[in-house]
């Protein structure tokens, strides 16, 4: 007799595979009820997890008698505690681990690791570097307690200012916990219903909650528990897990221009001409596989691309820098002894295979490839001295990784794949093409790490630490990466774009979500393809998402094959302006955005932030995700509609200035409101917080030309009259400056009418060449007579309707304290 009687709400999906029956279900020993809220229907609507991510409460669910597993011999050890599971009966699916070991690691007082597995025999584990922590920490700011029989366990945060404590996980819930050979489960009610985060989708920020699937499985597809308690502090502790993001060249934060199909190196010159003589900042171009000679990677098209070697120097001549795409499939078709990379590959073994040895062959741009892998230490190798060889010919800065899910033109392999279990698993999750090769390599393929099917997801990663590591080798500066497959650990080692978007308007909101995932995955430098990548944008969607784009922490406008030209200077001389004047105003913000990233790759800091990030206790702000904040002081609000000349923008409760004119929009007020803005074609809305300063540079249209210039600030008083900023700075391109103390950081404070700032530490060798030049002051209640900068007296304009002071040009030297005060 099955103990049936479990509320909708707590239902547990025991048949989360399509073709649900009620026999199906009972077979299962599971229970099938109607779901109160079924009406009429006596079967489940069909899953289309993709389609129709959100489903309806299961029919078929687990008993609350359901047999799994019971906790013996719990011991408290020096981390923390260790016990074994064990199950009598079986579950469902095949080969059931029945003995388990339980271990709990109390590692700091914000992080608790418990970790279960075989008890008898060594399984794969994920290969990423993660803390060895052997002690307990005395006082952590959880607990954790157990039952034994059926085994649970609940994890507790202790809220001193509440006085309660807030179970953050429980199984004891349901008898859902399995743990066999190709299905583990373990569930838990969650503690709110804003959830965020978990692996790249196409959708909104905030997940639905309603029986929804998430799959986590890597794929070539256009788009169609840390404690805190803060939201920031969860991706600081998680990222000091994961890895912190590597520090990206100060260039790689300019604007990049791509396409695909200039179609020779002629082409791609003049539109770096053009953007050249409008005036519109460019730091990077990029070429993708049209430059090479046949979709051959580490060659290029000598009859179209003849002029490749001049672009580029050309490029660094300008200051500026050039990227270039490598996709992972190498051609096997090519004459013995005219293509080195695959006869070199070939020969050390550096291609995955069948489990039998012979090579794993696909289909991608170039034909039919074979697929390096990249975790084996042979092929890293390999892959430098390829890199190498092609640097040696066209000296490119950075690496632009596609195609590494991996992705495959046929699904596993030309011959197919072997029948065995890694290919048909006894549970398939919601993949798309419903097989888990479908698109790519056969599952069951060897790779050094382990089996394709466990490291699927890590191909791109691997890829990734083969590419930085090869840049760093070759060029000896900080390498850029840019891939399109990702995993934890990723930001470690490079950046990532969102992949083929479309020019449409709904393309352009899912971009805002997506980099705000990626902060939250501790891959902060990712933007979306700038006017959209498949389809033809108009004049109006590119000139918005320009706008957009220009606060992407990486900012590239790329396009699809075929497609109208859509680098800006294909508009017209308005839309060339705005997008100019948007540019502009980004490379005068960079030494904040580089700041934050500092801060990010020292202590995990998210760079791009959701507004809830700062305002935790505000509702409101927990669904908005078409607004985000640059660090905790820059709202941006951008426009993402068509026709529209306002924008409804959501001023969280504090006080905000306007970036443009230093209007005070809100005083603080109790609550946060929705403001209209006027929002006219040429407009992007951004707001200062009180109580911020913002380090900036005056501009240039690269960013090897605004470094050379003076330095400024925006200084945006809180109600109570006081502001604080900082400013991190080096040389942007030497590897590891903040661990070997080769740079500058200072910080700044205001209060009243006086402006300082306190050099912590200065390792720069060019430090002397710093000069603050222009400040403005938001938020000055009272005409001043007279500013002196260091002492002297220093010119100013006043503007009494905006209460905005603006200093100019001090040329105070900025590794000494400055002290600008007013009367
Ligand atoms: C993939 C990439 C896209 C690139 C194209 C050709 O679709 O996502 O950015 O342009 O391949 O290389």
């Amino acid at each position: 007799t099955q103990q049936c009687n479990v509320d909708d709400n707590v239902r547990f999906d025991c048949f989360p595979e399509d073709g649900v029956t009620q026999s199906k279900c009972e077979a299962r020993g599971c229970c099938w009820r109607l779901p109160k809220s079924s009406g009429n229907h006596t079967t489940p609507p069909r899953r289309g997890g993709r389609l129709l991510p959100t489903q309806d409460v299961p029919y078929c669910f687990y008993p609350s008698d359901y047999p799994t597993y019971s906790l013996s011999n719990l011991k408290e050890t020096d981390y923390g505690y260790t016990g074994d599971l064990r199950r009598s009966t079986h579950s469902y699916y095949p080969k059931d681990i029945m003995q388990l070991k339980l271990d709990v690691y109390f590692e700091t007082n914000t992080r608790l690791h418990f970790k279960i597995y075989d008890a008898n025999s060594q399984r794969y584990e994920v290969p990423i570097e993660t803390p060895k922590v052997t002690k307990k920490v005395p006082r952590p700011n959880y607990e954790v307690d157990f039952v034994h029989e059926p085994f649970s366990l609940r994890v507790a945060r202790f809220d001193s200012g509440q006085g309660m404590n807030e179970t953050l996980f429980n199984t004891n819930i349901t008898r859902s916990f399995m743990f066999t050979d190709q299905f583990i489960q373990i569930s838990s009610i969650l503690p709110t219903s804003y959830i965020y985060g978990l692996g790249e989708h196409r959708a909104g920020f905030l997940h639905s909650l309603n029986w929804t699937r998430l799959t986590m499985w890597a794929r070539d597809i256009p788009p169609v528990v840390f404690l805190g308690p803060s939201p920031d502090q969860v991706i600081q502790q998680y990222t000091e897990v994961i890895g912190r993001p590597f520090m990206p060249p100060y260039w790689s934060l300019g604007f990049h221009l791509c396409r695909w199909g200039y179609g020779s190196s002629d082409k791609t010159q003049q539109v770096v001409e053009k953007m050249r003589k409008a005036g519109i900042p460019q730091d990077g171009q990029w070429n993708d596989i049209d430059y090479m000679d046949k979709h051959l990677d580490w060659t290029y098209d000598k009859t179209n691309f003849s002029g490749l070697s001049d672009v580029v120097k050309d490029l660094h001549d300008h200051g500026q820098h050039y990227v270039n795409i490598i996709d992972p499939g190498i051609s096997n078709q090519q004459p013995k002894g005219s293509y080195a990379p695959y006869d070199d590959g070939l020969s050390i073994g550096a291609f995955i295979t069948f489990a039998n040895g012979s090579l794993v062959k696909g289909q991608v741009w170039p034909g039919e490839t074979v697929y390096p892998d990249f975790t084996n230490p042979v092929t890293k190798v390999w892959w430098t001295a390829e890199a190498k060889a092609y640097h040696d010919k066209i000296n490119y800065d950075g690496l632009w990784i596609d195609m590494n899910e991996p992705s495959n033109f046929v699904d596993g392999s030309i011959l197919g794949c072997p029948d065995n279990s890694y290919e048909h698993p006894p549970y398939t999750p919601d993949v798309l093409g419903d097989k888990l090769s479908a698109f790519t390599v056969c599952v069951s393929a060897k790779q050094y790490w382990s089996t394709h099917y466990n490291v699927h997801n890590l191909y791109g990663m691997s890829e990734m630490i083969a590419s930085h590591d090869a840049l760093a080798n070759i060029r000896g500066k900080r390498p850029l990466v840019i891939s399109r497959s990702t995993f934890p650990s990723s930001g470690k080692y490079g950046g990532h774009w969102l992949g083929d978007n479309n020019s449409l308007w709904k393309d352009m909101w899912y971009s805002i979500p997506g980099i705000l995932n990626f902060n939250l995955f501790g891959i902060p430098l990712v933007g979306a393809d700038i006017c959209g990548f498949g389809g033809t944008t108009t004049e109006e969607l590119c000139q918005r998402w320009q706008q957009l784009g220009a606060f992407y922490p990486f900012s590239r406008n790329h396009n699809t094959l075929g497609s109208k030209d859509q680098d800006p200077t294909s508009f017209s001389p308005a839309m060339q302006k705005s997008t100019r004047d948007i540019l502009l105003i980004r490379y005068s913000l960079l030494p904040y955005l580089y700041t934050l990233f500092h801060k990010g790759h020292v202590t995990g800091s998210t760079i791009v932030r959701p507004l809830f990030f700062e305002f935790s206790m505000d509702q409101e702000a927990f669904t908005i995700d078409r607004q985000f904040l640059w660090g905790s002081s820059l709202l941006i609000s951008p426009v993402l509609e068509e026709n529209a000349t306002s924008v409804n923008a959501y001023f969280p409760a504090d006080t905000w200035y306007d970036f443009y004119t230093g209007t005070r929009v809100t005083s603080q007020p109790s609550k946060g409101k929705m403001i209209t803005l006027d929002a006219p074609l040429d407009k992007l809305n951004l707001h200062v917080r009180g109580g911020r300063i913002l380090p900036t540079q005056d501009p240039n249209t690269t960013t090897t030309a605004s470094r050379n210039n003076k330095y400024g600030l925006i200084v945006a008083m809180s109600m109570g009259s006081v502001a604080n900023g900082e400013l991190f700075w080096d040389d942007g391109d030497t590897l590891s400056t903040y661990e070997n103390g080769k740079y500058i950081f200072m910080k700044f404070s205001a209060v009243d009418n006086k402006i300082t700032s306190t050099v912590i530490k200065n390792g720069y060798p060019y430090a002397d060449k710093m000069e603050l030049g222009s400040t403005r002051v938001f938020g000055v209640a009272k005409q001043p007579t007279s500013v002196s900068a260091n002492g002297k007296a220093a010119t100013f304009t006043y503007d009494s309707k905006t209460q905005m002071l603006t200093v100019s040009d001090m040329s105070l030297p900025m590794k000494v304290p400055i002290n600008i005060t007013w009367k």
